[in-house]
Formats: structure tokens, C-alpha cells, sequence
């Protein structure tokens, strides 16, 4: 095997989903503890809801410590790792959406007390667009969680995708005493107030194992008859399945206790797929072949005093970067030499000299990247599967000056072409309308209006539940319908045609009258 293709192979790229407080940092920072990034727990910033709204050179600062830790590699179980960071609470945006079209696996983290919550339900929805592997943590087992076989009827019913329990909990809460590990038939017991360690393994083989009475006395009893009920009931693991994303393995832990987190760990990293082959305009593009190719997948403000420009995430899909390297930037048809691509590290963040497919670099970016580029060594062809995701949230937007509609416009439109909100002008209106996925972009979107494009400007609540872009095959119809519906046809950034719709029960009318109209939730750049 080439050295290309091993190291290739050698890749898992994953990123994390789960509700915000689910405990997506605590367990980001147990793996990095895993991956020798950090000496002891505890160093991973916290970032979340600390953002003091309204100052943009605060939130720069904010962001400016998430871009150190937006990308994550370390090596693990003689694997390199990208863990690719989902931004959570306030910082949740259309980022959040795309980072998963940039990964081959997905863990799940669900707050064991709380079983599936909202936001995870939409980022499952994200992940199945490309039917992403998803590996389970049922977190919080030293709290009173709930039944968890309850918990894995809820994701089977919710999430519409089996379980297959690779673990099980012994216990909860005060009572946590480990987990069994159904495929190595082996009891791990927990003891509290280790977390910030790796540490030492307390483990009984089989589960007849007199042992196991004597270490956990009648909850050994309770966890024979329980398993037998458990197994009956669920999924066996399934490699094809998993692979396919019909069936996730689930592992039950603590992240705060760091137990159970290296089992996930090492399913992870044995399980997920090594950088999946992806979908161009002309070709699938395989992973190992010799040619660098690569898409963008996200923009975010680079938080150096020096250089205040932006850096385009790149999701490298195959072939390898090479410091110097020329590459073809296929929308604008120019070659540039790349000398200076940052990698992230934890807490660091270096320039390298080589990155491989199923990694992510960093490229400076002076507003001539956008979302959805692809790079390649010189072939022409776009990566397809980046799209825009509809927004949920919308505000009117209202200048102070109304002289400056213009600028006001083209601020708009070209910060939705750098792709983290949306901007609608309806056809019956005036109006300009921004929607967004996360509620921060609004403060983002008039902090740089008024800095990049010195307008300033007001929101205003708008009567806008949801968005779809429309298409339609017959001409004739899609005109009557835009006709019929004018109240609520709007154009985007892009000139899309987009259906504004008042209400989701407004949008469901619709969609049943106009069968031959195309609404869709997600747009390709
Ligand atoms: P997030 O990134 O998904 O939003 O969650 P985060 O890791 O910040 O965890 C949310 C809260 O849940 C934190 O408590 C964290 O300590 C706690 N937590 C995470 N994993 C576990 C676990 O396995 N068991 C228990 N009992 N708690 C857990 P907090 O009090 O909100 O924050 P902090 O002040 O401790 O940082």
C-alpha cells in the first residue's frame, strides 16, 4: 500500500451532535485528554453563551478561540482523528449544518435525563441527507437518568434508526457501579472523582464471573435478567448497517466521569469509514486517488490582530496538500500557490507542511472564497452536497438611513453568499428580509453591515415561520403559481425563487395544492 493510501485509510472524520448541555464539550474534551492533546481535563474553553451580543470585536474574540478549536486532530488507537467542531448554543448557525457535510462519521451525544431533544433531531435530519454512520453516548449515568431501554425506544422511534447497545449500565446515578461490554464480554467498573484522568481499568471478564457478585453484590443478579431482555429487544451490531446509516451502536457512560468515553473511542475508530468517496458535477471522486481535491465548507473571522481576514475551511477529498502547492480555484478559474494553509490543533494552531484527504486545512481568505468552492490540482469539477439550509428564523431588516438601500443590499447579499444567512426580497414589497438558522447571526450580520458596508441597521419581527426555494418542471404552472402566491414569493441572494411561508401549516396547504411544485429545504451552492 502506498504511503498516501495508508494514511488515507488511517483518517475517521467526525463531528458531534447533540442538544446544547448535552455535554458536547466535556466529552470533546475526555477524547482530546484520550489523544494526548491535553495533560489534564479542564483547558477546553467553555464556549458557550458567553458572547457579549452586541460588540462585534468581542464576538471576533469569541470566535476568534473557536477557529483554534474548529478542527481537532489527534491520533488514537494508531488512527489520526479530525474531530470537527459543531458550534452550539448562541453560536449555532448554518456552519453547524454544512460542518456535517464535511465529515464521514457522526457520534451522537444525548443527555441521558433528558433522552432526544430538539436541536438533535434537526442535526440527524442533516446527517441522513448523506446517510452519515452515527456512533450513540448515552451521557450523565452518575445522575438519575431515565429507563434506558426507554431511552433506546426513543431514539428508534424518534430518530427513526436501530440501536445496537455495545455497552450497558450498570446502575445509575449515586448507584453508577460501570458498564458491561456486550461484544467483549467484559464488566468496567466506575469509580467517581476521576474524570479529569485516564484511568486505571477495573475490569471482570464474563458475565457468570463470581467477581462480578462480589463487586457489585445483587446489581450483578439485576444486570444478568436485565440483558437478557435487552438483547431480545434490540439490535446486534451491525457493520454494514452502521455503515449505511440504518443502525447506530450506542454506548452508555459519563463524559464528566470520563467513563465510557474510550469505548465509544475505540468503536469509533474501528467502525466509522475512512474518508468516503464524494459526489462532483461529472464524477465521484475516490479518496486515494493521487490528485488533491477539496470543497469549502465553511468562513469564519480569524482572530489575529495582525491580519484581520477570514480563513475558508477546506474539507480535503482526496490526494494530499502540500505547503507551495498550486491549486485551481474552480469557480473563478485561477491557479494559486498555497504556502501558508493552517491545521487545528488543540489549542494550537500551526502551519503544515501536509494534510491528507479526510483532514481540513485552513486557507487565508481575502472575500474571494465562498461556501461551496472547490479546489482541485487543475481538473474542472465541483463537489455537489454543500447546500444552504432553509432558514428558521427571520427579522425585517430597516435602515436608519434610508438613502443607503443600495449598499444596505449588497452588504446583504454578499454576506449570504459567504454563507451563513439568507437574505429575501419579496415580490410584493420592498422589503428586505434576513433569515438565519441561529439567533447570533442577526448581531453578526449588522455588526458587519456597519463596519464593512458603513450602513446601519434595524430589525423588525416578521411574520415568516419557515422558507422553502421552489422549482417547478412546467414553466406555465410555476408562473401561475408565483402568480397565485405572490404574497409569499420572494427572491434570495442567488435570484431563487424562495416561498416565504407565514405559517407551517400555511406551507403545508400550499404544498398540497401546487404537487407539481418543488419546495425544498436545502439549496446546492
Ligand atoms: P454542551 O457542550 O453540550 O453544551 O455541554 P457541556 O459539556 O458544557 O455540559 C453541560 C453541563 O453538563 C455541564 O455542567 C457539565 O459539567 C455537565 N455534564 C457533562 N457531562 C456530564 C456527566 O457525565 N455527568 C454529569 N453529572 N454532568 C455532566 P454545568 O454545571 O452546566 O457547567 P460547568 O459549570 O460544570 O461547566
Amino acid at each position: 500500500m502506498s504511503k498516501l493510501t495508508s494514511e488515507i485509510e488511517n483518517r475517521r472524520t467526525f463531528a458531534i451532535i447533540s442538544h446544547p448541555d448535552a455535554g458536547k464539550t466535556t466529552i470533546t474534551e475526555k477524547v482530546l485528554l484520550f489523544g494526548k492533546q491535553i495533560q489534564e481535563a479542564g483547558v477546553v474553553k467553555g464556549r458557550k453563551g458567553k458572547h457579549a451580543t452586541s460588540d462585534w470585536m468581542e464576538m471576533e474574540k469569541e470566535r476568534g478561540i473557536s477557529v483554534t478549536t474548529s478542527v481537532m486532530q489527534f491520533p488514537y488507537g494508531g488512527k489520526v482523528v479530525n474531530l470537527l467542531d459543531t458550534p452550539g448554543h448562541e453560536d449555532f448557525s448554518e456552519d453547524t449544518y454544512r460542518t456535517l457535510t464535511a465529515v464521514d462519521s457522526a457520534l451522537m451525544v444525548i443527555d441521558g435525563a433528558k433522552g432526544v431533544e430538539a436541536r438533535t433531531i434537526k442535526l440527524m435530519e442533516v446527517c441522513r441527507l448523506r446517510d452519515t454512520p452515527i456512533v450513540t453516548f448515552m451521557n450523565k449515568m452518575d445522575r438519575d437518568i431515565r429507563d434506558p431501554i426507554e431511552l433506546l425506544d426513543e431514539v428508534e422511534d424518534v430518530l427513526k434508526i436501530k440501536c445496537a447497545p455495545v455497552s450497558w449500565p450498570i446502575g445509575m446515578g449515586k448507584q453508577f457501579k460501570g458498564v458491561y461490554h456486550l461484544l467483549e464480554d467484559k464488566t468496567y467498573l466506575y469509580k467517581s472523582g476521576l474524570g479529569h484522568t485516564i484511568q486505571e481499568e477495573r475490569v471482570i471478564e464474563g458475565l457468570d464471573n463470581p467477581e462480578l457478585d462480589q463487586a457489585i453484590g445483587s446489581l450483578a443478579a439485576d444486570l444478568r435478567d436485565e440483558l437478557e431482555l435487552v438483547l431480545g429487544a434490540s439490535h446486534e451490531f451491525d457493520l454494514q448497517e452502521f455503515l449505511d446509516g440504518q443502525l447506530t451502536p450506542v454506548f452508555f457512560g459519563t463524559a464528566l466521569g470520563n467513563f465510557g468515553v474510550d469505548h465509544m473511542l475505540d468503536g469509533l475508530v474501528e467502525w466509522a469509514p475512512s474518508p468516503l468517496p464524494r459526489e462532483t458535477d461529472n464524477r465521484d471522486v475516490p479518496a486515494t486517488e493521487d490528485k488533491f481535491t477539496g470543497f469549502v465548507f465553511k468562513i469564519q473571522a480569524n482572530m489575529d490582530p495582525q491580519h484581520r481576514d477570514r480563513i475558508a475551511f477546506v474539507r480535503i477529498c482526496s490526494g494530499k496538500y502540500q505547503k507551495g502547492m498550486k491549486m485551481r480555484h474552480v469557480r473563478l478559474g485561477r491557479d494559486i500557490a498555497v504556502n501558508n494553509a493552517l491545521t487545528f490543533l488543540a489549542g494550537d494552531r500551526e502551519h503544515l507542511e501536509e494534510a491528507y484527504a479526510g483532514d481540513i486545512i485552513g486557507l487565508h481568505n481575502h472575500g474571494t472564497i465562498q461556501i461551496g468552492d472547490t479546489f482541485t490540482e487543475g481538473e474542472e469539477l465541483k463537489f455537489r452536497g454543500i447546500p444552504n439550509f432553509a432558514p428558521e428564523l427571520f427579522r425585517r431588516v430597516r435602515l436608519r438611513d434610508p438613502m443607503k438601500n443600495k449598499a444596505l443590499l449588497k452588504g446583504l447579499v454578499q454576506l449570504s453568499e459567504e454563507g451563513a444567512t439568507q437574505v429575501f426580497r419579496p415580490q410584493n414589497s420592498n422589503d428586505l428580509i434576513l433569515g438565519a438558522v441561529g439567533v447570533l447571526q442577526f448581531d453578526v450580520v449588522a455588526a458587519r453591515l456597519k463596519n464593512e458596508y458603513k450602513v446601519e441597521c434595524i430589525y423588525d419581527q416578521v411574520s415568516v415561520a419557515t422558507a422553502r426555494w421552489v422549482t417547478c418542471d412546467n414553466e406555465k404552472m410555476f408562473e401561475e403559481f408565483k402568480r397565485k402566491n405572490a404574497d409569499n414569493i420572494a427572491l434570495d441572494g442567488g435570484d431563487n425563487w424562495s416561498y416565504l411561508a407565514p405559517t407551517m401549516v400555511n406551507l403545508n396547504l400550499a404544498m398540497e395544492r401546487w404537487p407539481d411544485v418543488t419546495f425544498l429545504e436545502t439549496r446546492e451552492h
